[in-house]
């Protein structure tokens, strides 16, 4: 390599090394804390949701998240769909019941209500933008069909490099865990005096949030195993990460046939692939000094 090549090359990796290196300090500037990577029996390639942990993530957002935030995208009829929460038919329609839903016009022109039904979209708990900020102070709660994967950020140097090679996509289901676990109160010192409607939560960028601190520890009841008590504790910690696997699954309920067919794509390339290389050889065998065949 001539040394103006070389040297090229250098300032290149420079570049890109400074470039890498200055991620997390601007996040750090508008106030980011990277979230702490928990472990989840749906990350890398062989991923799968564990059911158990979806059916009881179900169970936080319906009894509390969903006070506030909508879930529009998703039907309750999904929640019996494979490779989700995989609740029963029955189940699903028994849920759908407990729902009144907005419908019609009827023949007389009016709007009517009536008995959830499975086909129907989770129903949204107010009717217009407008009502759910007036009853959250102005701020919006956002839609959570897709939060798990609207919510991501740079790691930065030098985790983006094993990232490629685990196939780290988990930053939305860490977020949302260190959201629910994030609050502060009172707020850590130095922080300037809360507003009225404004949390302390160390992982929103920013740390202030409208969301008071939506569970606390026992809130919500999970189901009990043969020895009458939850497998699983109650916890903030185990409610943050159960509600985070649902949305995950809620973003993107055929994540588990994506890795399955992306690894069958791997088997299948690497046989054909093997192979080709065979053919070749074989067809090549004959024509050492690689001339034209006749
Ligand atoms: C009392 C109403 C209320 C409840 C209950 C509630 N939220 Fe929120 N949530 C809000 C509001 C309001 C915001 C907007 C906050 C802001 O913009 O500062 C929000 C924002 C969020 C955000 C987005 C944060 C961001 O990065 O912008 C997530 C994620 C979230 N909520 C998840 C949840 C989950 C999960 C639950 C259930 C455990 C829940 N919320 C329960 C009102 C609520």
């Amino acid at each position: 390599m001539s040394t103006i090549s070389f040297r090229l090359a250098l300032t290149g990796l420079a570049t890109g090394l400074s470039l890498s290196l200055s991620v997390p300090s601007a996040q750090a500037a508008e106030g980011r804390v990277i979230p702490p990577q928990m472990s989840w029996s749906f990350s890398g390639p062989f991923g799968k949701f564990d059911r158990a942990q979806l059916q009881r993530g179900f169970k936080v957002v319906k009894e509390v998240c969903a006070n506030c935030h909508s879930m529009s995208l998703l039907r309750i009829r999904n929640l019996a769909q494979p490779g989700g929460p995989e609740f029963t038919p029955g189940q699903v329609n028994a849920l759908a019941a407990t729902y009144t839903v907005k419908d019609g016009p009827n023949d007389q022109g009016e709007m009517f209500d009536r008995p959830g039904r499975a086909a129907d979209p989770f129903p949204a708990p107010f009717p217009n933008e407008q009502a759910a900020r007036a009853a959250n102070g102005g701020a919006l709660p956002v839609d959570l069909s897709v939060i798990a994967k609207a919510r991501t950020y740079e790691r930065g140097f030098p985790q983006f490099i094993f990232d490629i090679f685990t196939q780290y996509q988990e930053q939305g289901p860490d977020y949302i865990h260190a959201l629910m676990t994030g609050y502060k109160d009172p707020p850590p010192e130095g922080t300037p005096p809360l507003l009225p409607g404004q949390y302390f939560n160390t992982y929103m960028p920013g740390h202030l949030i409208a969301m008071p601190k939506p569970i606390s520890d026992g809130q919500v009841e999970y189901p009990k195993g043969a020895d009458g008590k939850s497998p699983v504790p109650e916890t903030v910690d185990q409610y943050g990460k159960d509600v985070a696997a649902f949305l995950v699954w809620a973003a993107e309920p055929h994540m588990e046939a994506r890795k399955r067919t992306g690894l069958q794509v791997m088997v299948f390339l690497l046989i054909f692939g093997s192979l080709l290389y065979y053919t070749k050889k074989k067809v090549w065998a004959r024509m050492p000094d690689g001339s034209a065949a006749h």
